[in-house]
């Protein structure tokens, strides 16, 4: 049965985010460990990434976008069932930064929970809360990808510090009848994939049942990037098939932002122009969970995504995970 056979949609009705106020330039990291601008510009797109100020935990990032989000809903926190965050940077080992967003929300009914796919986790929060609603169980989910990765940081590894930044996103999803068009609005397809072999070509180091410490991330980054745009590619396409569409019909690839270069080759073997892929890498650099939220949000607010447009999600990060939701804005 195609995925386009459902009771129940997922609609987006909104979209939130939240950056830290501090702003780590290129300039400013050559200034600490051996890199230049001009390679990491060169090699990833990054010009900059903010960072979360001393105190400031993955649970407060995402409490803000959250908020963000509902207010442009126009819901309040008790119209919510369900939280998901995706996140690979909790603020403790547990409990879940969802049940922390639940309390800083004012939230006592319905429940909360974590998912951990490190930079694919949005995806897989959009799929996981997309099945409750297909399963009837929930009607308005908060799905938040947040993250707090400067803290898993080695700052004398050049090969990874300058790559990524802090960060939060978030949707609100609403189950709304489906009337099983192509042209529903809505989550219309999703697809997950994992592959724990590739798991020494981007980890951590530490965790509570190895080393008891929190550790910090290793990546062979140029193994990843091959790894990455064939997985996307396939992804992509395999997720356009579930439901019948082709790669002309999207009207924005809304990736995850990792390196500038992944984003271009991917779309370019899709077929797609480069203009249709929405890129915050180079303000953001990479925020793991919280990118494909960010960059949805910049897209929404200044014009460039309309109501009724084709968008591609997809993302892959460690473990390998990877993934794509097509989403009818
Ligand atoms: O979000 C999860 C998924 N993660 C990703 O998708 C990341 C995927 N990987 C990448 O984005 C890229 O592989 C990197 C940006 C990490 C690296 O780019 P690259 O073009 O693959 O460079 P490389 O690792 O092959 O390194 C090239 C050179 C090396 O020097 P030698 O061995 O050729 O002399 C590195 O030591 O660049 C050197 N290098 C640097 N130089 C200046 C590595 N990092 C830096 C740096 N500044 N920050």
């Amino acid at each position: 049965m195609s995925e386009l056979h459902v009771r129940w949609r997922s609609q987006v009705i909104a979209v939130g985010s939240y950056l830290p106020e501090k702003i780590l330039t290129n300039a400013a990291l050559a200034a600490t460990v051996e890199t230049t601008d001009e390679w990491i510009v060169e090699r990833t797109g990054i010009r900059q990434r903010h960072i979360a100020a001393d105190g400031e935990m993955t649970s407060d990032l995402a409490t803000e976008a959250a908020k963000q989000a509902l207010s442009h809903a126009g819901i309040p926190a008790e119209a919510i069932d369900m939280i998901v965050v995706a996140t690979a940077t909790p603020d403790e080992t547990f409990p879940s930064v969802a049940t922390k967003v639940q309390h800083k929300l004012g939230m006592t009914r319905g429940f909360a929970f974590d998912v951990q796919a490190v930079c694919s986790g949005f995806v897989y929060a959009l799929a996981v809360a997309d099945n409750f609603i297909k399963a009837g169980q929930v009607t308005n989910v908060l799905v938040i990808g947040a993250e707090t990765f400067s803290r898993l940081l080695d700052w004398t590894d050049r090969g990874t510090c300058v790559l990524f930044g802090d960060g939060a996103g978030a949707v609100v999803l609403r189950a709304e009848k489906a009337q099983n068009s192509k042209t529903d609005r809505g989550i219309l397809a999703t697809r997950l994939h994992s592959d724990g072999r590739h798991h020494d070509l981007l980890y951590v180091d530490g965790g509570p049942s190895s080393t008891r410490t929190v550790g910090h991330l290793r990546m062979k980054g140029r193994e990843v990037f091959r790894h990455a745009v064939t997985n996307l590619t396939a992804v992509v396409g395999d997720t356009l098939a579930d439901s019948g569409f082709m790669p002309a019909d999207i009207d924005w690839i809304v990736p995850h932002q990792a390196n500038r270069r992944i984003l271009e080759a991917t779309a370019t073997k899709l077929g797609m122009n480069v203009d249709r892929v929405i890129v915050t890498v180079d303000r953001h650099a990479n925020t793991s969970a919280a990118s494909v939220p960010l960059a949805l949000n910049v897209a929404v607010n200044d014009g460039r995504i309309k109501p009724g447009d084709l968008l591609m999600f997809e993302a892959m990060g460690g473990g390998f995970t990877w993934g794509a939701a097509l989403v009818r804005w």
